[in-house]
């Protein structure tokens, strides 16, 4: 049972052989007689032809009873289509297989939805396409992205070999250090009572191979996280994680320009520019509003606080009496917005805390809003001279604390591109690929629900070391070494220069960020131990291997780029997992169930 040829492959050159492909029924048609059956393996199409007049009729028959999507094997002579029949939309269309033997390998049943057609497909709903996720992925758009993120994966390691880096597989049951997202937790049976939990990245692993003695690791590194589940967010998702020592943050810059380069160039054959802008964090917030900037279009923030700090605007100059900012943009050629809009922009200033969203509408010549009345004369000029005001515009404010203000107006800008977008009046190509790194993030950020720090990246990342001595008297001045690389409004990946130092890494549990040391000892003790007998210095990043793969592929969900993705809800729809287990298996693990009451 063997093809001579694959589905793409025949030619005019092959006019005349005999040759046998194998696949799937794609398409069948039925022209008063003769019956032509496009056969599709995972290389592309071939039409074949079925002439009642040269076959026999059991034969004939089962060709004619042949349902879509069955496997078959096909031999015959290729031969040139007739004039006019010649399909110039896929690569084998100027010939056909005019078949002799046709075996019918597995017959299939009536399909859940069609597989043949890219529009009826595109609409077919996602839980269904999970569920049947053997059928999906038979379609070509997710062949191909699985054979992009299969070429991807090849030239990371080819790349990192070439870095003299090693590939060091690190375990998947791992000991609970909850610090960054919940994690799954694993029954150990022979230790009654005791979990493993698996690991939200290998981050411990890879700072204890430099301890000993690895130097540059790398892993295509599965992780694990029970967070809320979103478009870019999967329970378990693949990171390209790397670790090297005696390097400081250029290095990983570099390496990781390099290894984008590569990978851009192999997989879409486009040459990136390298280096990438470095923009500080504050200033990704001041211009964008996230830390995470889409830098493909404006729409950018200005800072009004000086211009309304004495305003007869009392919400204004009130927040910047107690410490506020006020902060601005141009949504340009946007005054048509809907009230539904801009209700809707209003409910996501609210969702901040804020009490409402100011706006100001120009049209015919006019500044409608209630609050302009309250507006002097200079503030509109610094309004109109800063935000470039225009016929057409919609101008947004926030009056908050800084960072409130800033989080605010970058959401309202992301969805005020969308609406922009839908209007045609902003477009961006899909070959556009905006790369930056963000640096100089603070190493602690506030939570003022907890009152305590916490690590704006995670608690291994080291101070700068300028600041070690402020870690106790002023922590919200300390810098940290942490960097992200962002592409388009993505997060693509993070990472930081460690601490290495364990009377440092000790300070930052136990006195920053007031873990007790008893906790400390039982968690992260083992590490603080290894850090003792010759710890280099090191530092490291981890790449989202989804990401990358789905922006390479043009697509914003990642479940799209993964074979076998879990729904929103953590669901295997195709498995049907999670799902039960027996008491056995329980009374085994020495677990028993407490469920909540169903109402
Ligand atoms: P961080 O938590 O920033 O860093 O993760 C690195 C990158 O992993 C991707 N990512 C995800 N992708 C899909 N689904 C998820 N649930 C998910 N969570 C994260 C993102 C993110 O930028 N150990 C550190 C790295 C280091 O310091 O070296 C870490 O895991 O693209
Ligand atoms: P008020 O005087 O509270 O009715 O507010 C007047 C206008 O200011 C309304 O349009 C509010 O939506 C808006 N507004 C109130 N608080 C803020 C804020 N923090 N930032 C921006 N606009 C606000």
């Amino acid at each position: 049972m063997k093809r001579t040829h694959h589905c793409n492959e025949l030619r005019p050159a092959h006019i005349g052989q005999t040759v046998t492909i194998i696949g799937w029924v794609h398409s069948r048609r039925d022209l008063g007689g003769v019956i032509f059956v496009d056969v599709r393996d995972r290389e592309g199409r071939t039409q074949t032809v079925y002439d009642p007049n040269l076959l026999p009729k059991d034969l004939f028959d089962r060709v004619s009873a042949l349902r879509s999507e069955s496997v078959v094997q096909i031999t015959g002579t290729v031969r040139q289509r007739p004039a006019g029949t010649i399909n110039t939309k896929i690569a084998t269309g100027e010939v056909e297989v005019l078949a002799q033997q046709v075996e019918v390998l597995n017959q299939a049943a009536v399909l859940p939805f069609p597989v043949d057609d890219p529009e009826v497909a595109a609409k077919v709903n996602e839980e269904l396409r999970l569920q049947y996720r053997y059928l999906d992925l038979r379609r070509p758009e997710m062949i191909r992205n699985l054979r992009l993120r299969s070429k991807v994966a090849m030239a990371t390691r080819n790349y990192m070999d070439e870095q003299g880096f090693l590939d060091v597989e690190t375990p998947t049951l791992f000991k609970s250090t909850p610090e960054g997202a919940r994690e799954f937790l694993v029954p150990c049976r022979t230790s009654p009572g005791q979990f493993y939990a698996l690991p939200q990245s290998p981050q411990q692993f890879k700072q204890i191979l430099m301890v000993g003695g690895v130097e540059r690791y790398y892993q295509l590194a599965r992780c694990y996280r029970d967070e809320d589940l979103r478009a870019d967010r999967q329970p378990e998702f693949t990171q390209v994680d790397i670790e090297m020592s005696f390097i400081d943050r250029e290095d990983i810059y570099n390496l990781i320009e390099g290894l984008l380069k590569r990978i851009w160039k192999t997989a879409l054959n486009v040459d990136l520019p390298t280096p990438f802008l470095r923009m500080p964090f504050v200033d990704a917030l001041n211009r964008y509003g996230i830390d995470k900037p889409d830098t493909r279009f404006g729409l950018e923030l200005a800072d009004f606080t000086e211009e309304f700090r004495h305003s007869g605007f009392k919400v204004f100059s009130g927040t910047v009496a107690s410490g506020g900012v006020i902060k601005a943009i141009n949504a340009k050629g946007l005054a048509c917005a809907t009230q539904g809009q801009i209700e809707a922009m209003t409910e996501t200033a609210k969702s901040f805390g804020a009490k409402g969203l100011a706006y100001i509408k120009v049209e015919k010549g006019e500044w409608k809003s209630p609050i302009v009345k309250f507006f002097g004369a200079p503030e509109k000029e610094a309004l109109t001279k800063k935000l470039g005001i225009e016929e057409g515009d919609l101008v947004l404010f926030a009056a908050d604390q800084w960072l409130n203000a800033c989080e605010i107006l970058g959401k309202i800008r992301l969805y005020c591109a969308e609406v922009l977008k839908t209007q045609g009046k902003l477009t961006i190509s899909p070959t556009q690929f905006n790369f930056l790194w963000v640096v100089d993030f603070p190493l602690l950020s506030f939570d003022k629900e907890m009152n305590r720090w916490y690590s704006s990246h995670h608690p291994f990342t080291s101070p700068v070391e300028a600041d070690i001595p402020l870690l106790l008297t002023e922590p919200k001045k300390v810098r940290g070494q942490h960097y992200d690389i962002v592409v388009n409004g993505v997060e693509l990946g993070g990472g930081s220069i460690r601490i290495h130092q364990p009377e440092v890494q000790k300070v930052l549990f136990e006195q920053v960020l007031q873990i007790p040391a008893d906790m400390v000892q039982a968690r992260f003790g083992y590490m603080l131990e290894a850090f003792r007998y010759g710890a280099p210095p090191h530092g490291g990043i981890a790449l989202g291997f989804d990401r990358l793969v789905a922006i390479l592929c043009g697509t914003t969900s990642i479940r799209d780029v993964i074979a076998f993705p879990k729904t929103a809800k953590g669901t295997d729809l195709m498995t049907q997992s999670p799902a039960a287990v027996d008491a056995k298996q329980l009374r085994d693990l020495h677990i028993e169930l407490k469920l909540p009451k169903k109402d």
